[in-house]
């Protein structure tokens, strides 16, 4: 039930702060260790590869998973769009695992790359909000989101979750790899929380945002660098979903590959600086595209902040900032598509589940 929410977006977007706190709770033992199935943890110790296959928003989120495999677990990752995998297997490598990120754990297009490497007799991991769903039991493992049931047809937070809970299998691993960490996962998701939580306090900011830039506007470009930029896919995707804006994101660094060309007096370009390595260059790339006359609003995180940004979100562990960053992305589109007479939680030609390929 939405209760007092006008939509069901908005309400699911405003309980990340308390499904990070259940992620916590859910896969934290009383001993403060990751609770999770051994097999699970015997499965990643032992490939050499991970497959990451999804679609859609889920996709997005495995975008930021290969990082914390990569970065915290030192697991090689390599991340597919299931409808694309489905019919051009990669040359896999001698011990792969595959990972299905499904919000429904009904994707039309995921069970057909599970059917295929269920066959092949490869083990299958599946995320999923859904543990009773299709994927879930037709795969080896599961692990459960605990983000609540998802109505709005935009995805958010089950979206967070899956990058939480991506977070923590990463730094299982690590640790029953043995590796020497300096990361906490339950702590620096509860400052992911309470960072979350005072982005949701704030909504008239980003209802004007979307009233600034975003009211009559035909297309809205995101640009970002690493993970800025897998969140800056997302923000487009969203955007697009529910508002009809045509929306794109792009790397910083590709604008002068070819996108710059489209920048006119007053296109909206949303840029995230979340990422220190970066900042300087994802600046000068918004320097760009304001000299060609782009109408910036700047996403970035405590520390890195310049003055003139739009939006400052408060700081989180560098790894993490894709948890907090996409909040503004979400409140964002939703406020555009509101203001827009849009139809928020049921946009045309969409579906919830795609149980079709
Ligand atoms: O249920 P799934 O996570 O497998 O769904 C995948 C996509 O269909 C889904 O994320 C879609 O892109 C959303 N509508 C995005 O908001």
């Amino acid at each position: 039930e939405k209760g007092t929410y006008p939509h069901f977006m908005l309400k699911e977007i405003d309980e990340q702060p308390f499904v990070m706190r259940k992620i916590i709770q859910e896969y934290q033992d009383e001993h403060d260790d990751i609770k999770l199935d051994e097999d699970i943890r015997k499965a990643m110790k032992e490939c050499d590869r991970v497959y990451i296959i999804a679609a859609g928003t889920s996709y997005h989120a495995g975008l930021i998973g290969k990082e914390f495999l990569e970065k915290i677990a030192e697991v090689p990752t390599e991340v597919h769009v299931a409808s694309e995998f489905s019919y051009n297997f990669p040359l896999l490598s001698e011990k792969p695992l595959f990972v299905f990120i499904s919000q429904s754990g009904e994707t039309a297009d995921l069970r057909s790359v599970l059917v295929e490497t269920n066959k092949l007799g490869h083990p299958a991991l599946t995320i999923t909000n859904v543990p009773g769903s299709t994927l879930s039991r037709e795969s080896n493992y599961t692990m459960h989101l605990h983000a609540g049931p998802e109505i709005a047809v935009a995805s958010t937070k089950a979206y967070t979750a899956q990058m939480a809970v991506l977070a923590i299998l990463a730094v299982d691993t690590a640790r029953a790899k043995g590796l020497t960490l300096d990361f906490d996962p339950m702590k620096e998701l509860g400052i992911v929380s309470s960072a979350m939580e005072a982005l949701c306090d704030q909504k008239e900011l980003f209802d004007q945002i979307a009233r600034d830039y975003l009211s009559t506007t035909r297309n809205c470009f995101f640009i970002g660098r690493g993970l800025d930029y897998y969140v800056g896919l997302e923000g487009a995707l969203k955007l697009k979903e529910i508002s009809y804006i045509q929306a794109e994101g792009f790397a910083g660094g590709e604008l002068k590959h070819g996108t710059i060309a489209l920048i006119e007096d007053g296109t909206p370009v949303i840029a995230l600086a979340t990422q220190e390595h970066v900042n300087s260059s994802i600046r000068s790339n918004v320097q760009e595209v304001i000299t060609r006359g782009a109408n910036d609003c700047i996403i970035s995180l405590e520390g890195l902040d310049r003055e003139g940004d739009a939006f400052v979100i408060p700081k989180v562990h560098s790894l993490l900032t894709p948890l907090v960053s996409v909040l503004p992305l979400q409140l964002i589109s939703y406020y555009a598509a509101l203001h827009r007479d849009c139809d928020v939680d049921k946009p045309r030609n969409l579906a919830k589940s795609v149980t079709v390929e």
